[in-house]
Formats: C-alpha cells, sequence, structure tokens
C-alpha cells in the first residue's frame, strides 16, 4: 500500500485519532511510555489503528498528541539506519516490520496543548481537512473493534441517510455510565438503529438505552460548527458526545450500525491484558504455546482458589 493511495470508494479521507491523554490507568508504565505505543502483542495500539485506517481507505491520520507525547509521531518515522543494519543481517521479517507504520498512512500531528476534553480534540483536526472532505472518520485509539468492517458498514449507512453514523455496542446497563449512550428508534435495517438523543455517561438508572458508543465515528463536517457551541459537560470537558447530541436535536440525521462483533478496550489493564491474550492466541509463532501457558495458568489458579470446574 503506498501513502500516494487516492481515497478509497468508502469516501474515507482522514481517520483522526485522539491521542492526548495523560494514560493514568496505565501509570508508572506511561510515565515514559505513551500509552498509544503500548502493544498488543509486538504491535503498538497507534499501528493497530492505522493499519484500520488504511483498510478502510483512508490516506491521512490526523494524529492529536499532547505537547510530551511526540514519541507517538516517531513511530511512523523510516528508522533508515535500524533498516539497514537489520538488512545487513538478512533479518527481512524484522525489517518488514520497522518499516510497516511509515508505508501504511500519512500521518500528521496536531497538537492539544490542555486536556480539554474528545470533543476539543476532534475540534482541533477542523484544519487539516480538505475543503470537500464532507466528513471524517474518528478511531478511538483505546477501542480495537474486530472485525474492521464495521466502518464500512457504517460508510456505506453514511452514503445512503448522510449525516453522521457511529457504532453501537451491547454492554450490560450497569455499564453504561462508563460511555456514551444512545436513545434509538428502529431502522428497516436490523443492525442499524436511527439516533434520537444520546448522552454521555450517565448513572445506569438514567441511561437512554444499553447501546453505547464504541471509538468509531464517521461524523458530518457540520460537528466542528457543533463542538464551537457546546459548553463543557461530564467531567467539565468538553464531550464530542454533546455535540452529537446538538446536531440529533437540530435535526441531523445520527444514526448507529450495531456491531456483533469483538471490542476490546486497551484503555486500562483490565482490558489490554485480554487483547493481548486474544491476540497472541491467533498469532501463529506465539499462539500454541501461548495456550499451553495459559491452560497451566489457569488450572494452578483455580486450584489455590479452590474453583471447581
Ligand atoms: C469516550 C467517549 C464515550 C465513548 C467511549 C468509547 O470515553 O467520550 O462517549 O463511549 O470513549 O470507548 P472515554 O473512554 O475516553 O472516557
Amino acid at each position: 500500500m503506498s501513502k500516494e493511495r487516492e481515497g478509497s470508494s468508502l469516501g474515507i479521507k482522514t481517520v483522526v485519532v485522539p491521542a492526548a491523554g495523560m494514560g493514568t490507568r496505565f501509570l508508572p508504565a506511561t510515565k515514559t511510555v505513551p500509552k498509544e505505543l503500548l502493544p498488543v502483542v509486538d504491535t503498538p495500539g497507534i499501528e493497530l489503528i492505522a493499519e484500520e485506517a488504511a483498510s478502510v481507505g483512508a490516506t491521512r491520520l490526523a494524529v492529536i498528541t499532547a505537547p510530551k507525547k511526540q514519541e507517538v509521531m516517531r513511530h511512523f518515522d523510516e528508522f533508515p539506519e535500524l533498516v539497514e543494519t537489520l538488512s545487513a543481517r538478512g533479518k527481512d521479517e524484522q525489517v518488514a516490520k520497522v518499516v510497516r507504520a511509515s508505508q501504511l498512512i500519512h500521518p500528521v500531528s496536531i497538537e492539544q496543548k490542555k486536556p480539554l476534553g474528545l470533543g476539543q480534540a476532534v475540534g482541533l483536526a477542523e484544519g487539516v481537512l480538505d475543503e470537500d472532505e464532507d466528513f471524517f472518520a474518528v478511531m478511538l485509539p483505546d477501542d480495537i473493534v474486530l472485525p474492521a468492517t464495521a466502518m464500512e458498514k457504517m460508510a456505506n449507512v453514511r452514503a445512503e441517510c448522510g449525516g453522521s453514523v457511529l457504532c453501537a455496542f451491547e454492554v450490560p446497563r450497569e455499564q453504561t455510565y462508563n460511555y456514551g449512550v444512545f436513545d434509538v428508534e428502529d431502522s428497516e435495517n436490523p443492525d442499524v438503529k436511527k439516533v434520537v438523543g444520546m448522552v454521555e455517561k450517565p448513572d445506569p438508572e438514567d441511561a437512554p438505552s444499553n447501546l453505547v458508543a464504541t471509538g468509531r465515528y464517521l461524523l458530518d463536517r457540520k460537528i466542528f460548527d457543533a463542538l464551537r457551541r457546546i459548553k463543557p459537560g461530564k467531567g467539565g470537558e468538553l464531550q464530542l458526545t454533546d455535540a452529537i447530541e446538538l446536531l440529533i436535536q437540530e435535526g441531523e440525521p445520527v444514526h448507529v450500525v450495531v456491531h456483533e462483533g469483538k471490542r476490546h478496550d486497551l484503555g486500562n489493564p483490565g482490558g489490554y491484558i485480554p487483547a493481548n491474550v486474544d491476540f497472541g492466541l491467533r498469532d501463529p509463532k506465539y499462539g500454541p504455546a501461548l495456550y499451553q501457558s495459559i491452560k497451566k495458568i489457569l488450572s494452578e489458579y483455580e486450584a489455590e482458589q479452590g474453583i471447581q470446574q
């Protein structure tokens, strides 16, 4: 794949990746290593996102970074000396791993000076879009959504219904306080729902449903205007959810595609570890031995804890 490639038939050119968070749930690792560079098996989360973005035909990755997190962008450099050393030693497989990120997509960095919320972060991307980009994607690097075809389905809904299209995932009601939650109406297609309201991290008893936003968005360009008009919301931050809710109230079409596949949350160790196990088990090199190790660890743990099978 080349970075010069034109956008695909899905029409997605730019993928915005908010990566300015402090990664507090990963301290102490994140004192020096940005959360987005922590690996799933051997590949940093930011490269998995770049790969997903490229797979839907996007050509530009607009990474929102914090002033002290520029290492995230360094991951897309070409590392010629390392490539030369590895090539001289005949390590072609490793060379391919080094150059891969730099060949996937064209990365652009946008600095978010202060952590004022996801809404503010996404708003900063307006300046990098081309004039003819009526919509763009947002992929939150904490969320791994599998299979990556979710975005394709969303683009098809956007082509049919216009407006903005998000990815929804069903969670137990008691977990809704962690997410943006949708109020929906059925459409003709059982996988697609019309969104009539959206609320950020409500108390479970106030949640309009148990369909929540997982980190994939196709947003109409009108979102930038809405982002300029919202006030700080949950946590005192400018919330993307509140700008989407504003668009809905103003009659703009917003739909969700209900994701039936898998989702991993790389944003905290409790989700990051299972993601590594899942990807690791499917890795041809590490999978078979990992499977045996995990079975052993589990049976030792069960014996220790007196868990009956
Ligand atoms: C963000 C969004 C939330 C969404 C979630 C998905 O929250 O604000 O609406 O449901 O991502 O992962 P965060 O997890 O950054 O607190």
